[in-house]
């Protein structure tokens, strides 16, 4: 079992403009990629509140731009401080702090399935201060952004990531998948 951060980024770093729109990432439509053998494997999903909210606004409200019913049979875990709405039928616990206590129940969950960090770039680098990110999956798509939410807002970079593969999805993605060093002050404990 791995936690892993999957996600497309530009190629200067960003997840979403400054404005968390995706229609940069969007303009490539349903170009062909690795998803679905990844999601084959993910047996528990976590996400931070924007990113849900994202979810809720572009896909699941009244009026959504991209109207989708929630796509992900896995339990999923939102962080936020605050009191979002639900989605009915979706296995959705909110949970908020420490992200050590809540990989301890996305383990159990997943069984021997991976954990999928959906996003944004701070929630991961929480796993990532614990010694809890085991895999960086990045589709570098052919766009700068100049400015917006950060990949991974941390320092990895002695011992640095270990490029496991790259790989060409037609003439716009690079998808990079790193191993993530053992941290030598890993704080799991
Ligand atoms: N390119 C892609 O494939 C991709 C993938 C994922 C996301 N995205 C986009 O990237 C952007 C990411 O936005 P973001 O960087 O703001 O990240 P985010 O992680 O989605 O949301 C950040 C928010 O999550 C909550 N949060 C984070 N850690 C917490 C903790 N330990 N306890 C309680 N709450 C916590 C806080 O919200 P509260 O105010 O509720 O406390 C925080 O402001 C979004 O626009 C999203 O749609 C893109």
């Amino acid at each position: 079992m791995k936690t892993q951060y999957y996600t497309a980024a530009s190629l200067d770093g960003f997840i979403a403009d400054s404005h968390h729109s995706l229609d940069w990432l969007f303009q490539f439509g349903e170009a062909e990629d690795s998803y679905p053998n990844f999601i084959d494997e993910v047996g528990a999903i976590a996400m931070g509140a924007t990113t849900y909210e994202w979810i809720l606004t572009h896909q699941i409200n009244e009026g959504a731009d991209r109207p989708q019913a929630w796509s992900y049979e896995q339990p999923a875990w939102v962080f936020t401080s605050r009191i979002l709405p639900a989605i009915e039928g979706a296995d959705i616990r909110f949970v908020k702090g420490d992200v050590l206590p809540v990989h301890q129940e996305m383990m159990a969950a997943a069984g021997n399935k991976n954990i999928w960090l959906v996003g944004g770039g701070d929630l991961v680098g929480q796993f990532y201060d614990r010694g809890l990110l085991d895999e960086v999956i990045v589709s570098i798509a052919s766009v700068t952004l100049g400015s917006g939410a950060p990949l991974l807002p941390r320092t990895i970079a002695t011992p640095p990531l270990r490029l496991l593969s790259a790989k060409v999805y037609g003439d716009a993605f690079a998808e990079l998948h790193y191993e993530v060093p053992v941290r030598p002050d890993r704080t799991t404990a």
